[in-house]
């Protein structure tokens, strides 16, 4: 996830660029750069780190210009570095492009333009598309720009001048957000319409396919086969603060709502479920200490923490390998048996996590290989493990973790189903049959929220003063660790208690404290093989009095006949339930804490990155 922002008209670009990019920090801010055209000549300043340094080097020499596009970055490929930086440009530097999304086939066509000897100068999957632009350019930037979009695979909002044509931005858009401000005597172009706000409240959002021309005072959109697309202008109606959560009322409802997005992002380019293939490019383990891993220890707090327990059941069934799973402050201080044939996991979203950091530095003294599942570029974790799978989620603002947990457990789905394959413990046929599987949870997930209201008037029920005393979540298999998950949601953000259990467990104890004032969530997948097991658990609960929330992807008798409080998701396998189950739990937990009048996004006593012990 980077921003992006473009201009051309009347006025300075290079202001309207750097205040659009701002606005855009929240979608990342590892870099930063800006490109404008002055006399048919390019000029491109870039800065490493966040938006400030950049704006300090445009104080110091300031420029101008009526044409630009500009880009605040969130790494995916390359680290932050002032040459990974946008915008990038073809070795004559008379195309430059700025870029949010993912070139999945970026080293094939590299590879390509390499034996036409153009050099490179950064490590994105970006520069490939300005080289591409400048070898099919013949006097028309539109025609150079569709014959290269019919090369790329992959995700994309570009923006993209030429010096030859100093009058025109081209932009385009295939899987990632761009928006276009309708202005008088000028245009502009941005990821987000919070950037553009201050000058237009007319925008038209261009869709997937769609290339435009955009001058001062025309705009043309068009398709890769150069037909005519019709676009309508909306008026935008939000205030700033509005927009800057996309209409959403806050940031932890915008990134429960963006799952759908991130989780195809982290597999995106990844895998290939009509091929039965995965590819991890950035895990470098040869084939024979994959098939020689004796043992996996997966490492994280708190919801990164639930997401290696989900690792668990995924590490063993599908490639055999034992895992133990472990709260980072407890691993550093224990004495685990390591040797180099252990794998150490750790997950982390802000990869800052000073106790995860401590438990990867711990593994690394014992000799193991180390992966770590992160969602920060160039955070300290990323830096100091030997191999990293990011998940593309863009910035968490929120504090309480949602959109970077299903990232999570996607990252390690597909590390699975790697390992299981490399093992030979998956065959192909099941290999396609789990990628199906998680190819299609997006668009599940997206039906689902269609009916988010649902989980609402639940949380209605449940705020009331009579029931919110204390919360039990159930669930078993890899459903128990969501169960956990669900309770820590609850209690992080609406202060209520909540215990999540595994539901076999909970004759042990726990069933002591159901009465009638308890409410308890349970989570039943059908295809399961615990499922009449679940069952039974719910019986035991209701027996004692318990109110029952169930949360099941079966819309079958036996089970409306379990609960009035019924949430309905779409059926999965279980093995990629997860990434389904935990988003009405999210759901359940942001609507209650609303309604109880709590911070959402920022709960007490809470912090986004823990850097201390
Ligand atoms: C809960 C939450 C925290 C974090 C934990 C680890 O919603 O966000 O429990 O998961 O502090 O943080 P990271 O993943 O940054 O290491």
């Amino acid at each position: 996830m980077c921003g992006i922002v473009g201009y051309v008209g009347k006025n300075n670009a290079v202001d309207i660029i750097f205040k659009g990019l701002k606005k855009l920090e929240y979608r990342g801010y590892d870099s930063a750069g800006i490109a404008i055209i002055i006399d048919k000549k390019l000029e491109i300043k870039r800065s490493v780190g966040k938006l400030c340094n950049l704006g300090a080097m445009l104080d110091k020499n300031p420029i101008s210009a009526d044409i630009g596009i500009g880009h605040t970055r969130w790494a995916t490929h390359g680290r932050p570095s002032e040459e990974n930086a946008h915008p990038h440009t073809d070795p004559t530097k008379s195309v430059v492009v700025v870029h949010n999304g993912i070139i999945e086939n970026y080293i094939e066509l590299r590879n390509k333009l390499k034996k036409g000897i153009q050099e490179f100068q950064s490590e994105t999957d970006t520069e490939v598309i300005a080289h591409l632009v400048k070898k099919h350019y013949k006097n028309n930037l539109l025609s150079a720009v569709q014959k290269t979009l019919c090369e790329l695979k992959g995700s994309y909002a570009l923006g993209i001048v030429c010096s030859e044509e100093p009058d025109k931005i081209i932009c385009a858009r295939q899987d990632a957000p761009l928006i276009i401000g309708v202005g008088k005597g000028e245009n502009f172009i941005a990821s987000d319409i919070p950037a553009l706000l201050p000058y237009t409240r007319n925008m038209i959002f261009l869709e997937n396919g769609d290339i435009a021309e955009i001058t001062a005072e025309k705009i043309i959109i068009k398709d890769i086969k150069n037909n005519i697309r019709n676009r309508g202008v909306k008026n935008i109606r939000w205030d700033a603060v509005q927009a800057e959560k996309d209409g959403y009322k806050h940031f932890m409802l915008k990134e429960i709502f963006e799952q759908p997005r991130t989780i195809e992002d982290t597999f995106r380019g990844r895998i290939y479920p009509d091929e039965g293939r995965v590819y991890i490019e950035e895990i470098e383990l040869e084939e024979k200490y994959i098939k020689d891993i004796s043992n996996i220890y997966v490492v994280g707090c708190g919801t990164a923490y639930h997401a290696g327990l989900v690792s668990k059941f995924l590490f063993e069934s599908f490639a055999k390998i034992p895992t133990e799973v472990d709260i980072a402050s407890e691993f550093r201080y224990r004495e685990p048996i390591l040797n180099e044939k252990t794998l150490i996991i750790v997950i982390s979203q802000s990869g800052e996590t000073a106790d995860t950091l401590a438990a990867l530095r711990l593994a690394r003294s014992k000799g193991c290989r180390t992966i770590a599942v992160c969602n920060v570029v160039g955070s300290s974790i990323s830096r100091e493990a030997m191999n990293v799978i990011y998940t593309h989620c863009g910035p968490e603002i929120g504090v309480a973790s949602t959109k970077a947990f299903t990232g999570q457990l996607t990252a390690v789905y597909i590390l699975a189903l790697d390992w299981g394959c490399k093992r030979g413990k998956l065959t192909n046929k099941e290999l396609r049959k789990y990628l199906k599987e998680l190819w299609e949870i997006p668009l599940k997930i997206s039906e689902f929220l269609k009916n988010a209201n649902d989980v609402c008037n639940i949380a209605k029920i449940f705020a009331q003063k009579k029931h919110k005393r204390d919360f039990l979540y159930l669930g078993r298999h890899i459903n128990y660790p969501i169960a956990l998950e669900g309770a820590l949601k609850l209690k992080e953000l609406s202060y209520i208690h909540a215990e999540g259990y595994a539901a076999g467990e909970m004759k042990h104890g726990p069933i002591a404290l159901i009465d009638e004032s308890m409410p308890i969530v349970a989570i039943v997948i059908k295809k399961s093989k615990v499922y009449t097991k679940m069952i039974s658990n719910i019986e035991e609960a209701k027996a004692r009095g318990g109110t029952i929330i169930l949360v099941s992807d079966k819309n079958n008798k036996e089970i409306a006949a379990k609960s009035e409080h019924i949430i309905y998701i779409p059926q999965t396998d279980e093995f990629v339930s997860p990434l389904m189950t935990v988003i009405p739990l999210q759901l359940l937990a942001y609507y209650t804490s609303v309604l109880l009048g709590c911070d959402v996004d920022q709960p007490r006593n809470l912090a986004k990155s823990v850097t201390v012990e």
